[in-house]
């Protein structure tokens, strides 16, 4: 029987093939090229959010969040509001345990400035299907400059652990080709 306290019979060591120790040359190499990377990404990578970070209480951002609702709803779906802001808007979207508030509706080719941010704990912004992730966390306004340039049905997939009920956690955001219908007025003297 062998067990790891007693040493193996024989001549098991023998020093290192000379194509092993060019592959441990080779491996560290890398590794080292993948070291530098780290930095080196951070400023050339071109993945940086191109945006803005402040800091927010996380009710006042839900009543920013309320108001642009409020001044750009064209519709509701699943009991979410659809909102249509004008081209050039500021556009708020709040992550909350477990949804995403508004719906949005976008038009393509028309820049936006989306803020993001959370009402309770630390969500994950991903648009699904395609490849952007970014963390959206309670105090925090980010506001990113975004061009849809592809229109298209988009899911926003919460991908940070939130509690009990993260993964039904799914929003929308429908990116068109038409412009979006402006708002309707206001009724006189009333709120929508
Ligand atoms: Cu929000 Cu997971």
């Amino acid at each position: 029987m062998h067990t790891a306290l007693v040493n193996p019979k024989g001549n098991w060591w023998l020093p290192a093939h000379k194509g092993e120790k060019v592959w441990v040359i080779i491996a560290f190499a890398w590794c080292m090229v993948l070291f530098a990377m780290m930095p080196l990404w951070h400023f050339k990578g071109g993945q940086n959010p191109a945006g803005v970070r402040h800091r927010v209480v996380p009710a006042t951002y839900m009543n920013r969040v309320q108001e642009f609702t409020n001044q750009y709803r064209v519709g509701e779906e699943y009991g979410l509001p659809v909102v249509a802001p004008p081209p050039g808007a500021d556009v708020y979207l709040i992550g909350m345990q477990w949804q995403w508030f508004p719906s949005l509706k976008l038009q393509k080719g028309v820049q936006y400035t989306l803020h993001l941010s959370s009402l309770d704990v630390d969500h994950g912004f991903n648009l699904y299907p395609l490849n952007i992730n970014f963390m959206v966390l309670p105090g925090y306004d980010y506001a990113l400059r975004v061009t849809p340039n592809q229109s298209g049905d988009y899911r926003i997939v919460c991908n940070e652990f939130c509690g009990i009920g993260h993964h039904t956690m799914v929003g929308r955001i429908l990116v068109t080709d038409e412009p979006n219908a402006a708002p309707a007025a206001a009724p006189p003297g009333g709120t929508q």
